[in-house]
C-alpha cells in the first residue's frame, strides 16, 4: 500500500546553485548567497506550515573552505548578518535554531552571532532549523568514534556495548530524528558528504531549480512525491 499525506518529520536540504543563479542574473556571486538566505527564510516558514518538525540545511561544508578566501569570508559575514538580522523574526515565528558542524574554525563574530541565535530561540518548538555549518559527514563520524574511544579508554563504556544508537548519540544531530527526505537543488545528484550516517533510510529528491529560486511549491512537490513512495527499510 502506498502511503499518502505523509509529512516527513525531518527534511534535509543541500542548497546548491547560488553562484550559478548569480552568474545567470549577471550579479556578484555574493548576491546569489544573499538570495539564498531569502529562499531559506521562505522554506523554513513553508516547512513549518506543512508540519515538518526538523529542517536541516547545508549552509557551509568543510570542503567549502578551499574556495577563494573572499568567497568564504562573504559567506561567513552573511551567516553573521543573517543570524543577527533575522533573530527577532525567528523568535516570533517559533523557530528553534541549532547548529551542526565543527564550528571551531568559524570567525568569532559569526560564531557569536550563531550562538546568540541558538540561545534566543532555544525555547521555541514550532520547527527546528538545524544549520550545518563547517560540516562534513565523514569528519562527524570520526568525531563520534573518537569521543566513544575516549569513553572506552576511561572505562566509562564497554566496547561491546557500542551499537548504532550509541554512535547516533555522539553525532552533531544527537536527539534529532533521522532525515526522512533529503532534497538537493541545482541539478547535481550526489550526497557530497552530507548526513552520511543519518541518511541511511532517507528518500532523495533532486531538482534542477537553483536554490535562490526554490519556493513553497517546490517544497510541497518534494513532500508530495515523498508521500507517494513506499518506504521498506530493507524489509
Ligand atoms: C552552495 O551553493 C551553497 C553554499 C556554499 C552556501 C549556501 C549558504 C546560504 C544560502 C546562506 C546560509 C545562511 C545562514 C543564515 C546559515 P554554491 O555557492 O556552491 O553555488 P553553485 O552550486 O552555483 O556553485
Amino acid at each position: 500500500m502506498i502511503a499518502t499525506h505523509v509529512v516527513p518529520r525531518h527534511v534535509a536540504i543541500i542548497m546548491d546553485g547560488n553562484r550559478r543563479w548569480a552568474k545567470a542574473h549577471g550579479l556578484p556571486l555574493s548576491d546569489g548567497h544573499r538570495q539564498g538566505v531569502e529562499a531559506l527564510r521562505r522554506t523554513v516558514e513553508a516547512a513549518a506550515r506543512l508540519g515538518v518538525e526538523v529542517l536541516t540545511v547545508f549552509a557551509f561544508s568543510e570542503e567549502n573552505w578551499s574556495r577563494p578566501v573572499e568567497q568564504t569570508r562573504a559567506i561567513m559575514e552573511l551567516c553573521c548578518s543573517a543570524a543577527l538580522g533575522q533573530m527577532n523574526d525567528l523568535v516570533r515565528d517559533g523557530v528553534r535554531v541549532r547548529l551542526c558542524g565543527r564550528l571551531a574554525a568559524l570567525p568569532s563574530p559569526t560564531r557569536e552571532a550563531l550562538d546568540r541565535l541558538c540561545a534566543s530561540t532555544a525555547k521555541n518548538s514550532r520547527i527546528t532549523l538545524n544549520l550545518a555549518i563547517d560540516y562534513g559527514g565523514r569528519r562527524e563520524i570520526a568525531d563520534a568514534v573518537r569521543a566513544l574511544a575516549r569513553e572506552v579508554e576511561r572505562g566509562r563504556l564497554s566496547a561491546s556495548a557500542i551499537d548504532d544508537d550509541t554512535i547516533a548519540t555522539r553525532l552533531y544531530t544527537a536527539g534529532l530524528p533521522d532525515p526522512d527526505l533529503v532534497i538537493r537543488t541545482g541539478g547535481e545528484r550526489r550526497i557530497s558528504n552530507f548526513l552520511l550516517y543519518q541518511s541511511a533510510y532517507a528518500e532523495f529528491s533532486w531538482t534542477e531549480t537553483l536554490w535562490p529560486d526554490f519556493g513553497d511549491e517546490d517544497l510541497a512537490a518534494a513532500i508530495d512525491d515523498f508521500a507517494r513512495r513506499q518506504r521498506r527499510y530493507g524489509t
